[in-house]
């Protein structure tokens, strides 16, 4: 039977109207199963060609940790991207497909010893750092690979920010520079990173302020930088209109070549902007109930098989079926899959009743979802599928 759904403006903007009708389609098709990562392998296509092409001099490296199932590494390793790995899981997948080693950087500022060594076998020369105990690993394991430092810097109006785990202050990465000179390696650029999904371009400014200064005094100091690497952070449309790849692009633009010299070469480390308004998931409707809090309403991804960054503040955005006999909405409490009551996804979610059995779609759900997800309880993680 063709499902319904009722699709509010509100809900259009969010999404794009092919990838909508690709994800509808592939339902019409009877072959979903639940739950499902639906992709529109278009518009990644589209967001990842999109990238870097306001910034002189770039090069894209996509953030496999957004999204690594292999169908999505090949359409970017068709597009000729590069590809940006933290740890030895992602280099295997990596490595399984072929990938060149001068396409692959690490951007994890404290990396397993095992992994380094992975590295360097498989020919990769390009890592970040922000700790002596980071230079001495390399310095032996990696010997002569190129550097860049991790810079702090605010990740305000970031909803997932990153500046608290790694990042030094300027005068300690100069400190990091000259010593990781001094033990064989070659220290060649500054890397930052403004919080994932970043919707004030400002931080943007205050990090090239901060690694502009870094820059000049690392020239004083006899170190000639020649990389920028401006990490991810650029956001997707989740319940609400953010900045656009190429607002967000001319500006730095234009803020690099303020600061540094023409030659400077930009890497970009995008994940979620990447992928995550190509996906949507398709689950299902496994449960409802009144309880005195409110209504419920539970279905088959939740907060551990897929939607761990509602925990954090991501919220999506729901659609579900309709038929004709739908009522008015009213407010859900929405709750995954597994018999814990950690697992609750998001309060005062607006919609339709639906019936058990039902599908529901989760919005703009590509990136980091799948790849937080654990089969914990025996919960299915949802398969990806391009379409
Ligand atoms: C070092 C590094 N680079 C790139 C990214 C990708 O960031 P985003 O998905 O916000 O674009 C991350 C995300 O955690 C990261 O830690």
């Amino acid at each position: 039977m063709v499902k319904t759904f009722k699709i509010e403006p509100s809900t259009a903007r969010i999404v794009d109207k092919s990838t909508l009708l690709k994800v509808l389609n592939y339902i019409d098709s009877g072959v979903v199963r639940t739950p499902s990562l639906v992709v529109n392998g278009e518009r990644v296509s589209r967001n990842f060609n999109l990238l870097g092409s306001r910034i002189r001099n770039s090069r894209v490296f996509y953030a496999v940790k957004a999204n690594p199932s292999v169908e999505v590494l090949r359409l970017i390793e068709g597009l000729g991207g590069g590809f940006e790995i933290s740890s030895d899981g992602e280099l295997r997948v990596l490595a399984q497909l072929g990938i060149n080693p001068d396409r692959i950087i690490s951007s994890n500022p404290v990396k397993t010893i095992a992994f380094i060594k992975q590295a360097a076998d498989y020919g990769i020369r390009c890592y970040s750092f922000d700790s002596r105990p980071e230079i001495d690993k390399l310095a032996r394991y990696c010997f002569g690979c190129s550097v860049y430092v991790r810079l702090s810097i605010p990740n305000e109006g970031s909803e997932w920010p990153l500046s608290k785990k790694f990042g030094v202050e300027i005068d300690e990465a100069l400190q990091l520079l000259l010593e990781a000179k001094g033990r064989g390696l070659n220290p060649c650029g500054i890397t930052f990173h403004v919080g994932s999904q970043c919707n004030n371009i400002y931080n943007w400014d205050i990090a090239l302020d901060k690694a502009r200064l870094l820059y000049t005094r690392a020239q004083e100091a006899g170190i000639a930088l020649s990389l920028l690497n401006i990490g991810g952070g650029y956001p997707v449309k989740y319940t609400r209109d953010v900045l656009g790849i190429d607002t967000i692009e001319r500006h730095i633009d234009a803020l690099i070549r303020e600061r540094f010299a023409d030659e400077i070469e930009v890497f970009i480390e995008p994940g979620r902007v990447v992928i995550g308004d190509a996906g949507i998931i398709v689950a299902s409707v496994t449960g409802k109930a009144d309880r005195l809090d409110g209504k419920w309403l539970y279905i088959d991804v939740g907060v551990f098989n897929g939607l761990m960054e509602s925990v954090g503040g991501i919220r999506y955005t729901y659609v579900v079926e309709t038929t004709p006999d739908t009522g008015p909405l009213k407010d859900w409490i929405l709750a995954g899959p597994s018999c814990d009551s950690f697992d609750v996804i998001d309060r005062n979610v607006s919609l339709a009743e639906p019936q058990v059995g039902d599908l529901l779609l989760i919005l703009s759900a590509g990136a980091y979802t799948t790849s937080y997800a654990s089969e914990f309880n025996g919960c299915t993680i949802p398969d990806t599928v391009i379409v």
